[in-house]
């Protein structure tokens, strides 16, 4: 066997190449992706591609220098957009930092403009990828990109409120001391202020949130609690870039496990961000709903039960999506 094909536990694809992910973006992000994705094993052959030669090509070398320890074949960086050719999932987190206080949508302007000059030339060169974006607003950067590149909606999608949702199962699960893997809620809509915590869906083990008796500091999942829980998901990040100046480790691992997903075709329902066409009576925009995914990219979204409390925040949170996108030419 040659040396190349010597790691075995990869996922191949399924035009029987090794397969690759494509990392854009160097920063706290695109490297946390890198290395969530290593230690995973998402992919034979993972790469970065970042403007900063000198960056890219010392982040990508320090990651290979450990992938003895993972079941990654091989780790490469260039500022060559070229190294991008032949992946099958491209993930995009080039883009400015938010700031302390910063909002996401606040960021609009800039990064469409970026996406601009850097979608064309991912597409000329990865035209079969699934391409899921990072960059924030995510919402409103994967509906660009949908435009730009004119791909259907299966192939391009946002990493949505994945981490939101993990975000959301975390903080239930310290309250109930139920592991994070069973608590079965999620948060939908923008990632970002205007997004909805779907409670009347959410479950613990297979008991309602509602049914749950007493946590385990003996409050009720009333309607307080639910809302505290929520605004803390909705303050997570601003909590830690005022922490830190960026979030980045949770990030790398829920865009791990979106590109576990798609390249292991594992039909997962994750809260991906995909064009809404008449989901719940929202057309034309892209914000997160629980979505089947798996090798096709972005699947069928589901029809959860929801309050008309729940319907309409999904309703102001699209609206809001779609007017940053008018207001931006899209
Ligand atoms: C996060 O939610 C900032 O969107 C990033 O961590």
């Amino acid at each position: 066997m040659p040396e190349s094909h010597a790691k075995s536990l990869y996922p191949a694809t399924s035009a029987g190449h090794p397969s690759k992910i494509a990392i854009i973006g160097a920063g706290a992000v695109g490297t946390a992706v890198a290395y969530a994705c290593a230690m995973r094993g998402d992919a034979r052959s993972i790469v970065l591609q970042d403007i900063n030669k000198a960056k890219v090509e010392a982040e990508a070398l320090d990651i290979a220098h450990g992938i003895q320890f993972t079941p990654t074949g091989s780790v490469e960086g260039s500022d060559d957009v070229e190294i991008v050719s032949g992946a099958d999932l491209v993930i995009v987190t080039a883009g400015a930092k938010q700031k302390p206080g910063q909002s996401r949508l606040e960021l609009a302007e800039s990064t469409v403009a970026l996406m601009r000059n850097i979608v064309p030339s991912l597409q000329r060169v990865a035209p079969d990828a699934r391409f899921m974006f990072i960059t924030n607003p995510v919402d409103v950067v994967t509906y660009v990109a949908l435009k730009l590149t004119g791909l259907p909606r299966n192939q391009v999608f946002g990493s949505g409120t994945v981490l939101d949702t993990s975000r959301l199962r975390y903080l239930v699960s310290l309250q109930t001391g139920v592991a994070t893997q069973n608590i079965h809620a999620y948060v939908a809509g923008e990632h970002g202020d205007s997004e909805v915590a779907l409670w009347s869906s959410a479950e613990i083990g297979n008991v309602p949130v509602r049914h749950w008796g007493p946590t385990l500091s003996g409050r009720l999942f009333d309607a307080e609690l639910r809302s505290e829980i929520a605004q803390e998901v909705i303050q997570s990040a601003y909590k830690i870039i005022e922490g830190k100046g960026a979030t980045n480790y949770a990030i790398g691992l829920a865009a791990s496990n979106i590109a576990g997903a798609v390249l292991r075709d594992e039909s997962r329902v994750l809260t991906i961000s995909t064009l809404l066409e008449d989901w719940e009576g929202i057309s034309d925009v892209c914000m997160a709903a629980p979505t089947i995914v798996g090798r096709p990219g972005a699947g069928r979204v589901l029809n959860p039960p929801l309050t008309l409390a729940e319907r309409d925040g999904l309703t102001a949170s699209a609206q809001r999506l779609r007017q940053v996108a008018r207001d931006l030419g899209f």
